[in-house]
């Protein structure tokens, strides 16, 4: 058991994205820098922050480029975002984010519903992007989205997934990210699909996305651990969902896959403390609790605590105890 464990892994933070680009309030440009702020302070050192989407599309994150411009450089952090098309390439290069995360579905459906495109035509604007974005030197990651299950069509074959990745490669693309888009995922299939693909790819190019709908995310890393994969994507609190994904719940919370990874030593270089912190301010934000299951326990230990102290403080002193 546990033959091939990392020494470290890459968490790559999509809260500011997936998780927002759910939500049905619209949060103010401000608070999204908080956020992204306060998750970066906790020693993220990749953090997808937003989504130059047509608005139509995604209202949530219509104000990509003022999040941008408020957050500036974020120093020694990876501040990636979702360019879909040329139009959303030139607004990204009006910014100082540095990470292109490009994206696609392995099935025709969800393909259609999430951009309007066929695979064939999706993988056309891809390229266009992709040529652009390595001409101009940036690092490109690509999501496949529902590799193991459609909402619409089931189970995907793997060599669907497998002809797909190998396109992206050849375009140049630097990292591909794996999407159990709606969380149906079980870790046999996650072990045996990087095990097929890696015939093709290295394997450190490889990142694992899982949406945590059915309880099987953490399950699942510990499969693509296993299988040599080294990147994980991980939503604050267990923010997002898919809005063409119907019953897509949130992503794997990053707290979640932090504290595992500190309990299996592995390293992330992230201070779990301030994570809760900057999950903390998220449910501020947000105005409820949000489900990630660390956070709540440890807010709720932080609020033992902090009731503890008050009442150590707001105890009288007794007469016989006073130090003579
Ligand atoms: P379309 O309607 O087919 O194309 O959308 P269009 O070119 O006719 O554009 C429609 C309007 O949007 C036009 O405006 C364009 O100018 C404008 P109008 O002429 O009507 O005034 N437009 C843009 N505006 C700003 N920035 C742009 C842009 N592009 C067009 N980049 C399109 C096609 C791809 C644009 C649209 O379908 C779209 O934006 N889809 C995005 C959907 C999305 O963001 N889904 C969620 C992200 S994917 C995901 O969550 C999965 C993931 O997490 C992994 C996983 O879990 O599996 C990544
Ligand atoms: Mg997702």
């Amino acid at each position: 058991m546990f033959q091939r464990l990392p020494a470290s892994v890459k968490v790559v933070e999509v809260g500011p994205r997936d998780g927002l680009q759910n939500e049905t309030e619209l949060v103010s440009t401000t608070d999204k820098v908080r956020l992204i702020k306060a998750l970066a302070a906790s020693g993220l050192k990749a953090i997808e922050v937003t989504s130059f989407v047509s608005p139509k599309w995604i209202p949530q994150l219509k104000d990509a480029s003022e999040v941008a411009e408020a957050l500036g450089v974020l120093p020694a952090v990876t501040t990636s975002c979702l360019v879909p098309n040329l139009r959303g390439y030139e607004r990204f290069q009006e910014t100082k984010l540095n990470e292109l995360a490009l994206f696609m579905s392995a099935s025709e459906s969800h393909s259609k519903k999430n951009i309007n495109k066929t695979i064939a035509e999706a993988l056309v604007a891809l390229k266009e992007v992709a040529d652009k974005g390595k001409a101009d030197g940036y690092r490109i990651r690509c999501y496949v989205s529902v590799v193991f299950e459609c909402p619409y069509e089931g189970r995907v074959g793997k060599s669907q997934v497998l002809e797909i990745t190998e396109q992206l490669l050849s375009m140049g693309v630097d990292e591909i990210s794996l999407g159990d888009t709606i969380g149906a995922a079980t870790p046999k299939e996650v072990y045996e699909m990087v095990d097929l693909l890696a015939a093709k790819v290295d394997r450190s190019k490889l990142a694992l996305h899982f949406h945590d709908t059915r309880g099987t995310a953490l399950a699942n890393v510990v499969a693509g651990l296993e299988a040599g994969v080294t990147i994980f994507d991980a939503s604050i609190g267990g923010l997002g969902g898919c809005p063409y994904a119907p019953g897509a719940a949130g992503n794997l919370a990053t707290e979640d896959l932090v504290y595992m990874l500190n309990g299996m030593g592995i390293s992330t270089g992230i201070d779990l403390d301030k994570l809760v912190d900057a999950g903390a301010l998220a449910q501020k934000i947000l105005g409820r609790p949000l489900p990630g299951r660390y956070l709540k326990a440890a807010l709720a230990t932080r609020e033992k605590e902090a009731a503890r102290s008050h009442l150590c403080d707001s105890s009288p002193v007794r007469a016989d105890s006073a130090i003579s």
